[in-house]
């Protein structure tokens, strides 16, 4: 049994990663979010509902858990009292949140320049959320960027005034209009309702850990994102990858037990950027249209393709995978043949790993092996073995090409339609 158990997107996001934190922060006694911001959008289906979480952490309904956002995070205040007032109004109180007074603040001017450089970058446009996610962590690492802990202090309106100033120049030089002084007025209100949550969560998580609480961490976004790791630029502005739990909580780095890499069966992507295996057709608007693939956040249409054991591999090597969760299994059948990206060919060699420079990913060509698929309905399976074997020898595949075991799958949206198949916390 682990203590602390780390979900990790293992491709470009949109894996799944709220349903698992959902149903395994059952449980657990904390459960916290470590990077990212409102880019996100994690569903979550119980008791035939449908909640999409873009702040929150996926453990919020339960009174009995702490939810943490932790220091790693980027926080737009608007958007978060928008969330909260959205979960509050199905009946869930949300009194059990806590907010690391490290965590910079997101405000209109992050979002403003978000738009403005995207589209100043033309053609190389990253395809981001517009949320203000990038230039909120520019501001952080340049060290100019606003914390929870100014936000609500007395301090604000003067700190407020001196970036905004220096934001209005940015956005004037973009060609964008500044934003007006009465801004302030907004934040000043919203920040009262916030205060109360703000406090020093790296303690709050440490002393959690001493007292032998279950810590369940909940990545945003996904490895290949990472802006690290990932397929850069086309990425994030932070760290989904195991490393950001560290960085981004402030529990040490030997009190991490189990790494749970969320797999889609498949594989999707949102925004610019190569994706070797991506099916440009009406297989791919199949499975579009099956697995109900649009964003969360943004609506728009995701890219699909076959799943690329390639960058699974990288994506295991990187954050230190120690089990997978197989997610939207069940949208995959009714194809007759399924392929499975092993490697690929770059200028005639076959390589299996993946190119810094994104020209010559985007030149790699995809190799595919082929399984045999199975037409039954396996939405109501609540075992390994109840499964079609095709389906099981799909999987056994996946787990012997990425070399982790296969520690739950999952044959729906609904937190019932989830498979365990090895105890995970
Ligand atoms: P996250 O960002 O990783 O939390 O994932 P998203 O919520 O953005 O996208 C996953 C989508 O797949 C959501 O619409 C989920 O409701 C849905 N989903 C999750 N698991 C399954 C599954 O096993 N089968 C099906 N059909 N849908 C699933
Ligand atoms: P969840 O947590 C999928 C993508 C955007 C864009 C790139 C940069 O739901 O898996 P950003 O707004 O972060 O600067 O955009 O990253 N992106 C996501 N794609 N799922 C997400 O989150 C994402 N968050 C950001 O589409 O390509
Ligand atoms: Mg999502």
């Amino acid at each position: 049994m682990n203590k602390t158990v780390v979900v990790i997107g293992s491709q470009w996001g949109d894996e799944g990663k709220g349903k698992i934190t959902n149903y395994l922060s059952e449980a657990a006694d904390v459960i916290v979010r470590f990077q990212g911001g409102d880019n996100a959008g994690h569903t979550i289906v119980f008791d035939n509902n449908t909640y999409k979480l873009h702040l929150l952490p996926s453990g919020i309904f339960d009174e009995n858990k702490k939810n943490i956002m932790g220091n790693g995070m980027v926080i737009n205040p608007k958007s978060l009292i928008k969330e909260l007032e959205d979960i509050r109004s199905y009946g869930f109180k949300c009194n059990n949140l806590y907010i690391s007074d490290r965590a910079h603040v997101i405000f209109d001017y992050h979002k403003v320049l978000d738009v403005l450089i995207e589209e100043s970058l033309g053609d190389l446009k990253i395809g981001t959320t517009k949320k203000g996610i990038g230039p909120a962590y520019t501001d952080k690492v340049s060290r100019i960027g606003i914390r929870m802990a100014d936000f609500v202090s007395d301090d604000f309106e003067e700190i407020y005034y001196k970036h905004l100033a220096l934001k209005n120049k940015e956005i004037v030089r973009l060609g964008g209009e500044p934003i007006s002084k009465d801004s302030l007025k907004e934040y000043l209100v919203i920040r009262e309702i916030i205060k109360p949550l703000v406090c020093d969560t790296i303690s709050l998580i440490n002393e959690e850990h001493k007292l032998g609480s279950k810590i369940l961490f909940e990545g945003a976004q996904g490895a290949l994102l990472d802006i690290d790791y990932g397929t850069y630029p086309y990425v994030t502005s932070s760290s989904p990858s195991s490393a950001g739990v560290v960085v981004g909580s402030g529990l040490g780095v030997n009190k991490i037990n189990e790494v749970l890499g969320i797999v889609k069966a498949y594989t999707t992507r949102v925004g610019e950027g190569p994706f070797p295996s991506e099916l440009n057709n009406s297989l791919g608007d199949h499975i579009r249209e099956v697995g109900h693939e649009y964003g969360a956040t943004t609506n728009r249409p995701r890219r699909i393709g076959w799943f690329d054991s390639v960058l699974l591999n990288y994506s295991s090597m990187v954050n230190g995978l120690t089990g997978l969760a197989i997610m939207l299994l069940d949208v995959l059948t009714g194809i007759n043949e399924l392929q499975i990206c092993v490697s690929y060919t770059l200028d005639g060699k076959i390589i299996n790993s993946i190119p810094a420079r994104l020209k010559d990913f985007s030149r790699c060509k995809p190799n595919y092996i082929s399984l045999p698929g199975w037409s039954e309905d396996i939405t109501n399976v609540k075992s390994f073995d109840e499964l079609p074997v095709n389906a099981k020898n799909y999987l056994r595949k996946i787990e012997e090409l990425v070399g982790v075991e296969i520690k739950c799958f999952s044959v729906g949206p609904d937190r019932e339609q989830t498979i365990i198949m090895k105890e995970i916390i």
